[in-house]
C-alpha cells in the first residue's frame, strides 16, 4: 500500500516551499513524506482504524537503539478523562481531542529489573545512561511519527507534559527511573495545515568544520520569511529606538530564551525525585545501600580543602540517589578521597540516619583499610 494522501500532508513540501534544489532521481515517496511534515493541533473525533497503535509501536521499536538497550516505554492513552488531565497538565488543550496520545518515557526501570533478574548490580546509570535513554526514546517516537504520517494521520509532539513531570508520572503510574519525556497526539487532522519554514540550510549544515560565516545573512533571510509567513502574526513587534523591529524567528526565539522556563527550572530535581541520576564522576564505582524513608546524599569534595564537604551531607527528601538511598564511591582516577574515619564522623554526627547506612558501607568495604571517597553527587542548587 502506498502512503495515504490526505489533508494531513497537503500543500507544498519543503523543497517546493523553500525553493531547495533537488535532483528528481533523489525524490522518492519517503523523502517527500519527511519533507511534508507539519505539526497537527486540531483533530477530527474519528477513531483510528484497528491495529494502528500496534503498527506505530512496531515502527517505533524498529528504530536504532543504543547498545540494543531499548531504554524506553510508550504509554498509550485513549481514556477521555486521562487525556483531559494530560491536556491540563501540559497546557495544550487539544491533547484532550486527539483520539490517541502516546507518552514516550525513557526507561531504566526495566533495565534495572533485568540486572536484578540476572543477579547483577545495576551500576551503569549515570548521565550517559540518561542520554542514551532519552535518545532511544526520541528515535522511537520519530519513527512512530513518520509511520503515522504515512498513514494519513497527523501528529504533534507535546513537550508541555514536562511542565508537570511528577504529576504526569503519578497519573500514568510510572515506576521509578522512568519519566514522561514528551507525548505525541495522533489523529486525523480537522483542517489544513502547512509546512513551517526551517532555517536556511547553510546555517545548519557545516562542511568539514563548523563555521558561523553564513549565520548573519541566514538569520536575516529567515527572519524575513518567518515574519511574512504569519506564524507570529499575533506577536507585537518590539520598538527599538522608535523603529519597530521585525518579529520573526529570531525575536520569537530570543524572547523565549530570555528567562528559564518557569515550570521547568526544577526539572533536574524532579527527575531525581523520579529516580534518575546524573552522576558523572570519573571512574568511580558506586553502590546503593539501605532503604529508608528519606534520601540521603553523602558528599565529599577535594576542592573543599580536604574535609568532608557540607553540601549534600544529610540532604534529605529528594536527590540524585533516589528515595531511600545512600551512595558512596570508592576512589577512582581523579576523584578526591577522604580519610574514612573522618567522613564517618561527619556523617554520623550531621545526619543521624546516616549512621545506620554507614554501618552497612563499613561492613561491605572494610573501612580502616580502604579510604572511601564519598561521591560528589549532585550538590544542591
Ligand atoms: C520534543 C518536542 C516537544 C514539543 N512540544 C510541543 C508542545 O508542547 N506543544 C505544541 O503545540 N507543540 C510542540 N512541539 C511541536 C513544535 O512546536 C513544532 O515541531 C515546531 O514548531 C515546528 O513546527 P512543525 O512541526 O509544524 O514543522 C514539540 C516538538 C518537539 C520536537
Amino acid at each position: 500500500m502506498a502512503f495515504v494522501a490526505t489533508d494531513a500532508l497537503a500543500g507544498p513540501d519543503r523543497f517546493e516551499l523553500e525553493g531547495r534544489p533537488v535532483p528528481e532521481t533523489l525524490l522518492n515517496d519517503v523523502v517527500r513524506l519527511l519533507c511534508r511534515h507539519r505539526s497537527v493541533r486540531s483533530y477530527r473525533p474519528d477513531p483510528l482504524p484497528e491495529g494502528v497503535l500496534e503498527v506505530l509501536v512496531t515502527a517505533a521499536q524498529s528504530a536504532s537503539t543504543s547498545r540494543h538497550f531499548q531504554a524506553y516505554s510508550i504509554v498509550a492513552v485513549q481514556d477521555p478523562e486521562r487525556k483531559k488531565r494530560l491536556a491540563e497538565l501540559s497546557n495544550n488543550g487539544f491533547v484532550a481531542d486527539a483520539p490517541l496520545v502516546l507518552v514516550f518515557c525513557p526507561d531504566l526501570h526495566r533495565l534495572e529489573a533485568v540486572s536484578r533478574r540476572q543477579g547483577y548490580e545495576f551500576a551503569e546509570r549515570g548521565m550517559d545512561m540518561f542520554l542514551q535513554a532519552v535518545v532511544d526514546t526520541a528515535l522511537a517516537a520519530q519513527n512512530a511519527a513518520i509511520a503515522a504520517e504515512s498513514l494519513g494521520l497527523g501528529i504533534c509532539y507535546i513537550g508541555g507534559i514536562r511542565d508537570a513531570v511528577v504529576e504526569v508520572a503519578e497519573l500514568l503510574r510510572l515506576p521509578p527511573r522512568t519519566f514522561a519525556l514528551f507525548a505525541m497526539t495522533v489523529g486525523y487532522p480537522a483542517g489544513p495545515t502547512h509546512v513551517r519554514p526551517r532555517l536556511p540550510m547553510d546555517v545548519v549544515l557545516h562542511r568539514e568544520t563548523y563555521s558561523d560565516d553564513k549565520l548573519e545573512e541566514g538569520l536575516r533571510r529567515y527572519d524575513e520569511i518567518t515574519a511574512a509567513s504569519g506564524i507570529y502574526a499575533r506577536r507585537a513587534a518590539p520598538e527599538d529606538g522608535g523603529e519597530p523591529r521585525l518579529y520573526g524567528w529570531c525575536e520569537h526565539t530570543a524572547r523565549r530564551l530570555a528567562r528559564p522556563h518557569p515550570k521547568r527550572a526544577g526539572l533536574r530535581r524532579q527527575l531525581e525525585e523520579l529516580g534518575w541520576e546524573f552522576y558523572t564522576g570519573p571512574g568511580r564505582q558506586r553502590e546503593e545501600l539501605g532503604a529508608g524513608p528519606q534520601t540521603v546524599l553523602a558528599g565529599y569534595s577535594s576542592a573543599a580543602g580536604g574535609s568532608a564537604s557540607p553540601w549534600g551531607v544529610g540532604y534529605a527528601g529528594r536527590g540524585a540517589s533516589g528515595p531511600g538511598m545512600l551512595r558512596y564511591a570508592v576512589p577512582g582516577p581523579g576523584s578526591g578521597d577522604a580519610p574514612a574515619p573522618r567522613a564517618a564522623a561527619y556523617l554520623s554526627t550531621s545526619w543521624n540516619p546516616c549512621r545506620k547506612y554507614f554501618e552497612k558501607i563499613r561492613k561491605r568495604i572494610r573501612i580502616g583499610s580502604v579510604r572511601i571517597t564519598l561521591a560528589a553527587y549532585n550538590p544542591p542548587g
